[in-house]
C-alpha cells in the first residue's frame, strides 16, 4: 500500500504514509470531532477560510510544517507557525515522497482580506502514486501541461460550481489531466455549491474513469 486517504469535509483531507500523516486544506467545521494525529506537513492551496481552516493551530499544536505558497507562508509564520514558503514548479523533498505546486485559476487572500500570493492546486507522489488535489480553480490549460508533465493517476477536482468548476468542467479537467481515478470535493458545504454527486460520478464513469465519493471521514487506501 503507498498511502491512505481520508475525506474530512469540502476540500479537506488527511494523507497517511508509513512517514507520518499530512493534511491538505484542514477546513474541519464540518467534521468538528476529527482530532489530528502525528501530522508533519500540512498543504494549504490558498488563503480562503474555507481552506486555510485550521492549518495555523494544528500546525502549533502538531509541531506540523505548513507548506504554502511564500506571502500565505510568511501570514501563518506571523500567526506563529511552522512554514516552509514556496512557488510553482519546484519539486518539493519530503521523507514520505515529493509534493509540486501548479496554478490555479482563482484567487487567493488571507481571512481579514489581504493579498496571499497565487492560488494553487498540489501534485504529490508517495511510493511511485500521483495525486492531484486541484485546490479551487476554474478549468485551466494548466491541466493540459500537468497531464503531459507529470501524469496525475489520481485527481481530487471541485465539483460544486459557483466559485469553481462545475460539474461539467471538472469533467472537461478529469480529461485534460488523463487521471485514471476522480474524486469530487469543493460540493453540498454550503448553498450555493449544491450538486447531484452522483450525476458527477455517472458522468465520469462515462468516460471510463473510475470516481470515488468518499464519505465524510472514509478512508481510501492506494
Ligand atoms: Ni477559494
Ligand atoms: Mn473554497
Amino acid at each position: 500500500m503507498a498511502f491512505e486517504l481520508k475525506y474530512l469535509g469540502h476540500s479537506a483531507f488527511e494523507i497517511s504514509t508509513e512517514k507520518g500523516n499530512l493534511l491538505i486544506d484542514p477546513f474541519l467545521a464540518l467534521n468538528p470531532n476529527y482530532q489530528p494525529q502525528n501530522i508533519k506537513d500540512i498543504f494549504v492551496t490558498h488563503g480562503h477560510s474555507d481552506h486555510l481552516g485550521s492549518a495555523i493551530e494544528i500546525s502549533k499544536n502538531q509541531g506540523a510544517t505548513i507548506t504554502a505558497i511564500f506571502e500565505l507562508a510568511n501570514y501563518c509564520v506571523a500567526k506563529g507557525s511552522l512554514t516552509n514558503g514556496v512557488s510553482f514548479g519546484g519539486e518539493l523533498n519530503f521523507e514520505w515522497g515529493k509534493a509540486i505546486f501548479i496554478p490555479a485559476f482563482h484567487s487567493s487572500s488571507t481571512p481579514e482580506g489581504i493579498y496571499a500570493g497565487e492560488p494553487a492546486g498540489i501534485l504529490f507522489e508517495i511510493e511511485g502514486l500521483k495525486l492531484f488535489h486541484a485546490g479551487d480553480s476554474g478549468l485551466t490549460q494548466e491541466y493540459k501541461t500537468l497531464n503531459e508533465l507529470y501524469k496525475p493517476n489520481i485527481a481530487i477536482l471541485p465539483i460544486g460550481g459557483h466559485f469553481t468548476m462545475d460539474i461539467s468542467h471538472a469533467c472537461i479537467a478529469a480529461e485534460w489531466i488523463g487521471a485514471k481515478t476522480i474524486i469530487p470535493m469543493h460540493y453540498n458545504s454550503f448553498p450555493p455549491i449544491k450538486v447531484d454527486v452522483n450525476l458527477f460520478k455517472t458522468e465520469i464513469e462515462k468516460l471510463g474513469k473510475t470516481c470515488l465519493v468518499p464519505q465524510i471521514n472514509e478512508t481510501i487506501h492506494f
